[in-house]
């Protein structure tokens, strides 16, 4: 028996992902402007490293509280006050090593292998990947395309329950459509969920990036208490702490052991050192992550209006989230389109075939960047796709 046969199936099975895959064949190279993975350009700003190093340097190195420190629970809850403008005590939170460990306990905690959980596509892979890891069926349902606009169709989504379903992932807004829910659709999705008996596992990870003002609808508008919703969330794209690997769950009280026990056996927590750090983005960061979005809008701005001056590209402007996901007349295989780009023009995209049915003949741009890089970016771009 050879040594991959011998390893578990499901393990084996989890596919590469197609981001990666285009990140390391052009990694590294002279003049590239990477707009292929989901990240700013700016580093974690100083008065939250310092908070993390006073607490490494004051020896804060110890094993720590499984659900998140005290303090943070009680910073994440002040954070949902000021932005959400609900008062959710610290009881709610769970601290994790990441959005996406977020994810991982959230399906732990709510499938069993063999159960299948319906998802929005396009959509990021790594939610269809950590379900089938865990045994789960992941069920993609389209969203539909019209008019460089994304929309949901509840029809479709009541279409793909059955009874092994136990939940539905609903990111908004998305990466990568960058599709925001209304609270109506949010309103909807919950009746669906209340009557078919369903989680909900609501990645509102870029709800402060809406373009409309304020943030995204959540939720959080349309709940009761007692309803079944998970949220999973991060600190990186807000603060720029991608690289710390820090997020929570938002999940009602009862959980709270068995999320405690997931946590236990797999990280066993997050440092808390790392912790401290979290909590000065949380208690001081407003003005932070105002700029990031003062900083998105502008360049989402540039790099649409550029593209879709080119009267070549099908997008609109998207309504949240941090990309452009795009496609160019003429252009249908997106995996073999973006080695093209970054070879001719040195800018790094992600391909839509990354991102499950429908988003074959997409690109996906992040433009949380300097704008002055964007721009040419843009500028790069628009040449490519006016010369095909
Ligand atoms: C929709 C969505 N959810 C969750 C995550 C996870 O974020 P992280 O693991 O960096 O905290 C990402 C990252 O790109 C994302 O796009």
């Amino acid at each position: 028996m050879s040594i991959i046969s011998s390893l578990s199936p499901r393990a084996v099975a989890a596919p590469e992902s197609g981001i990666v895959e285009v990140v390391n064949y052009a990694r590294g190279r002279e003049g590239l402007l990477p707009l292929w993975v989901g990240e700013g350009d700016l580093p974690t700003p100083d008065f939250i490293n310092q908070a993390a190093m006073q607490a490494l340097a004051a020896g804060e190195t110890f094993y720590t509280w499984q659900r998140g420190i005290p303090e943070l629970r009680q910073a994440l809850s002040d954070y949902y006050l000021r932005h959400f403008g609900i008062r959710l005590p610290s009881e709610h939170f769970y601290v994790t090593g990441s959005g996406m460990q977020a994810i991982q306990i959230a399906i732990h905690a709510i499938t069993s292998p063999g159960d299948e959980f319906v998802y929005l596509t396009p959509a990021w892979p790594n939610i269809a990947a950590a379900l089938e890891i865990a045994g789960a069926r992941s069920v993609g349902v389209e969203l539909q395309f019209e008019g460089g606009t994304w929309t949901v169709d509840l029809g479709r989504i009541e279409a793909a329950i059955t009874p092994k379903t136990r939940g539905l992932f609903i990111n908004t807004p998305s990466n990568p459509t960058g599709w925001t829910a209304t609270k109506k659709d949010l309103g909807d999705i919950l009746t669906l969920a209340r009557k078919h008996n369903l989680w909900i596992m609501a990645d509102e990870i870029y709800a402060r990036y809406f373009y409309a003002g304020g943030r995204a609808p959540s939720f959080l508008d349309v709940m009761e208490p007692g309803d079944k919703v998970m949220f999973v969330n991060s600190f990186s794209k807000n603060w720029s702490m991608t690289g710390w690997r820090v997020g929570w769950i938002v999940a009602p009280p009862e959980t709270g052991q068995v999320l405690e026990n997931l946590i236990q056996y797999s990280t066993s927590g997050v440092a808390q050192f790392m912790q401290k750090g979290a909590v000065a983005a949380l208690n001081e960061g407003d003005a932070f992550v105002q700029s990031n979005i003062d900083k998105a809008t502008l360049a989402r701005d540039i790099l649409c209006d550029a593209l879709i001056a080119t009267n070549r590209v099908q997008t609109l402007k998207p309504d949240g989230a941090l990309y452009a996901f795009l496609s160019i007349d003429g252009v249908n295989d997106s995996r073999k389109a973006v080695i093209d780009i970054v070879d001719k023009t040195g800018v790094g995209l992600a391909p839509g075939t990354a991102f499950g049915a429908g988003g074959e003949r997409f690109l996906r741009a992040c433009f949380l960047r300097d704008p002055a890089q964007v721009t040419v970016a843009a500028e790069r771009l628009c040449d490519y796709i006016l010369k095909i």
